[in-house]
């Protein structure tokens, strides 16, 4: 908030810090919540910390500073006033002059509230990561939905953000599935929904595989002829691949994800094992072969003790592994972006391989094994009315939970606003069961399980995205019925009442917020935050009258309804979820 006053003091700061010889930099404002004003406050210990004059202890050295840079900052407009006190400059905001600038600035930033233009070298998130010629299922989705949130939330506090996704398009599902297709189905073409036909195959596939020695004995064949490189093998893969590809981008598209850098394994295994024989010259790798794999013994290695292990990096038999191809993928992605940092969104299952892999990387002496990070996830439980898997034992995939979530939203909405006609009416359900299904798998620690069901996530009045959506549309609706264009700017001068000031706090959190959920990786800060803001809006709703008062009460609540319905719409949006205007 307010960044241009906080330059300002910064600048009157680093002249302070000049002419004693201080480091300049080291002084940050922090928001005072309000309790009668809202202010800002400066602890001046690190300042006091890096004096090389050591005359006094810190605390009252900070003190000193403290009353030296209140007569400094004295003339500074729009303070009520100012106090040194306890090693902190506090100064605090006339009321009204601080709601104001609030809102204003709101309005005026628009979508661009809550977030920070983009500098600095970018960071590559992956996620999603699906493997091809299988579909996209509910098992797949807290991964899209944490990783694309994330993403959205790193690129508001000003990360430029590489959107990476890593294909498992290689290994016996798919040679299973191809043989499949050529034994019983060939010349076939997938219809509208591509992803179901393709998953349907790849359940009869592994059906046969497990029931039918014959299949299995024609799998391990085919799976000779695809290491043998047989072309035409190489052909039906391509166009196979595609097929699951397109799959998995409508559901990408249904979801309102999109990705900057597709990554295949299938890339990355023949660099991987270069790579293995480089390990073994260097000694890092011992080579237990013919009998055994190659392995880096990484607890031997660093003298740890169950805590690193062994990470088999290929089998005795020469062919790849999963860790063999990580190898390579992480420094392909180093080489072809200069990356601040690269994050890997996977569930908490793989912590110990990703552990692993780092070390790895930073044995290998890559001096950006430190910027690698994996950003782990728990699973997502569904209880009771949630189905796990259909009829014949597959599991539910994305689309057919997205297509129920969206039937379920259309009940509600029409029960709740019958008069819509059918084409909103399907918009707004449509919004409403993509926040339903995303919030819930946002709104919790990344590392605790969510526990996933219909009655929660579309419950108005809880906890949910629709519960916040509907915040917006009680904004909106206030808009509308407004016979005059909304002011976009107001004075405020009436008595603010507890409602309103909390909903005004609220509002203005919005970039702190944003700033500690990058930092964090933590959706969940906005998911939080976003209830909140909603909770106030409320409030103050059911409290405060807008178009029945009168005069600058009247104005000032109208920018005060928009500014709350902004903020609504970006914390939303950072989750991915959309803002019906009715409901
Ligand atoms: N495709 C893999 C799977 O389905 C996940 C890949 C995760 N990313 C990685 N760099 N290991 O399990």
């Amino acid at each position: 908030m307010f960044d241009d006053v906080k330059e300002q003091l910064a600048l009157i700061i680093d002249r302070f810090c000049q002419t004693r010889g201080l480091p300049t930099g080291k002084v940050e404002f922090r928001n005072i919540p309000f309790s009668g004003e809202w202010g800002l406050a400066a602890p001046l210990f690190p300042l006091a910390a890096a004096d090389p004059d050591k005359s006094l202890p810190v605390p009252k050295k900070a003190q000193e500073f403290a009353e030296i840079l209140k007569n400094q900052v004295a003339d500074l407009p729009g303070f009520s006033h100012i106090e040194a006190v306890k090693g902190y400059l506090n100064l605090y905001f006339e009321p009204h002059q601080y709601a104001e600038r609030v809102v204003s600035m709101v309005l005026e930033q628009g979508k661009a509230f809550g977030s920070q233009a983009q500098q600095g070298k970018p960071v590559m998130v992956e996620y999603s990561n699906p493997n091809t010629h299988k579909p996209l299922h509910v098992g797949h989705l807290r991964n899209v939905i944490l990783g694309g949130s994330v993403c959205n939330i790193l690129e508001a506090s000003g990360k430029k953000v590489i959107r990476a996704n890593y294909i498992g398009d290689i290994g016996l599902h798919v040679i299973k599935w191809m043989c499949n297709y050529e034994m019983y189905h060939s010349g076939e073409q997938p219809g509208v929904d591509t992803m179901r036909w393709m998953a349907d195959l790849y359940a009869e596939a592994d059906k046969r595989f497990v029931s039918e020695p014959a299949f299995e004995a024609a799998v391990r064949d085919y799976f000779g002829r695809w290491d043998a490189g047989e072309q035409h093998l190489k052909d039906l893969w391509k166009q196979t691949r595609d097929w699951s590809m397109e799959g998995f981008e409508q559901v990408y598209t249904l979801l309102g994800e999109h990705f900057d850098r597709i990554y295949f394994e299938s890339e990355v295994e023949e660099p991987g094992k270069a790579l293995v024989d480089q390990l073994i010259q260097s000694g890092l790798a011992e080579d237990g072969r013919p009998e055994n794999p190659v392995i880096i013994d990484l607890d031997k290695k660093l003298g740890t003790k169950e805590e690193y292990r062994v990470v088999v990096i290929l089998r005795s038999d020469g062919t790849s592994l999963y860790a063999t191809k990580e190898i390579p993928l992480a420094i392909m992605k180093f080489t072809e972006y200069d990356l601040d940092q690269s994050i890997y969104v996977i569930d908490v299952r793989q912590s110990l391989h990703m552990k692993q892999i780092i070390k790895v990387m930073e044995l290998m002496g890559y001096p950006w094994a430190g910027r690698m990070r994996h950003l782990a996830y728990e699973i997502v439980n569904l209880p009771g009315n949630v189905t796990m898997s259909s009829r014949d034992g597959t599991v539910v995939l994305l689309d057919d939970l997205i297509r129920e979530a969206t039937q379920r939203a259309l009940e509600v909405v029409r029960e709740k606003n019958p008069a819509l006609d059918a084409e909103t009416m399907q918009d707004v359900a449509e919004k409403v069961a993509l926040g339903a299904i995303k919030y819930p798998m946002i709104s919790r620690e990344n590392t605790k399980v969510v526990t996933f069901d219909w009655d929660t996530a579309l419950d108005f009045n809880g906890q949910s995205a629709p519960y916040i959506q509907y915040a917006v549309v009680r904004a909106n609706s206030i808009l509308r019925r407004l016979n005059e264009p909304a002011p976009s700017k107001a004075t405020f001068s009436h008595e603010l009442t507890p409602a309103e000031v909390n909903l005004i706090e609220k509002i203005s959190q919005l970039p702190e917020v944003v700033q500690k959920a990058a930092v964090e990786f933590k959706p969940l800060l906005v998911a939080t935050y976003a209830f909140e803001l909603a909770q106030a809006f409320n409030d103050f709703y059911t409290q405060c009258p807008v178009l029945s008062a009168e005069g600058s009460t009247r104005l000032s609540r109208l920018v005060l309804v928009q500014a709350a319905k902004i903020a609504l719409e970006n914390g939303l949006s950072l989750l991915g979820i959309q803002s019906p205007q009715v409901m």
